[in-house]
């Protein structure tokens, strides 16, 4: 345990300092969290979404992984998406990429990485749906940076095609879906001016209506709040 030894003394004098400043600190936190946010961002350490956003423990409700990725199988990312939005009525998503990402660096070329190159096959298919205006950048970086600005917008739209995030807005629960960057050399955010609240914003095929047969709204399962109860056997 010595070499987390260090991890173990940070912890307790970070403890005993919310302890010192305000007693019922922990209790508080204990008896339950109403985040008005859900952060979806990359795992790089340097983005860590609470001290980027000046939130404390209990106000964001986080997701990461390598170049923040909302894939439409990845049951983590789905079940995260739906906890937040249909228990905890999250009112606002963030997906929130940023520049110099080596997910997304890695994705420019052609070098294998080993598993994670399936991960990161997700970028490749954003870059091909870009790939005149990509292809067209000489700089690398400003490339690889652009894609890092497109990529954030495909998932938001990702975000956006799930039932989950369907079925809020058929049941009339507000919920924004935005898109951000985070610069790591000056560690600021940048607004992409990608804001998603309803399904208009949406391709045609990717609309999905809320299904609810008669059967099921009779047996009172249906409980808009808490989601879709679909009656397959109608
Ligand atoms: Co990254």
């Amino acid at each position: 345990m010595a070499e987390l030894q260090k991890l173990f003394d940070n912890n307790k004098s970070w403890a005993a300092a919310q302890v010192a400043a305000d007693p019922d600190y922990f209790r508080r936190l204990a008896g339950g969290q109403t985040p008005k946010y859900l952060w979806i961002g990359c795992s790089d350490s340097r983005v860590p979404a609470n001290q980027i956003l000046g939130l404390s423990p209990g106000e964001v409700f986080v997701h990461r992984n390598v170049a923040n990725l909302v894939i439409h199988t990845d049951i983590s990312c789905l079940s995260v998406l739906q906890f937040a939005v249909e228990v905890l009525k999250i009112e606002h998503i963030i997906v929130c990429g940023h520049y110099g990402c080596g997910g997304v660096h890695a994705a420019c070329g052609s070098r294998q990485f080993g598993l994670i190159d399936n991960w990161l096959r997700n970028i490749k298919d954003v870059y091909r749906l870009y790939r005149s205006e990509l292809d067209a950048m000489s700089d690398p970086n400003a490339r690889a940076d652009r894609l890092s600005e497109l990529n954030v917008i495909e998932q938001v739209k990702n975000v956006c095609h799930t039932t989950i995030v369907q079925n809020a807005w058929a049941f009339g629960q507000p919920l924004s879906v935005h898109g951000l960057i985070y610069g790591l050399h000056d560690g600021l955010l940048r607004d992409l001016a990608v804001r998603i609240d309803s399904p208009d914003a949406l391709e045609a095929i990717y609309r999905t209506r809320t299904h609810v047969s008669p059967r099921a709204a009779a047996s009172g399962f249906v409980r808009p709040a808490n989601g879709v109860v679909l009656d397959l056997e109608a």
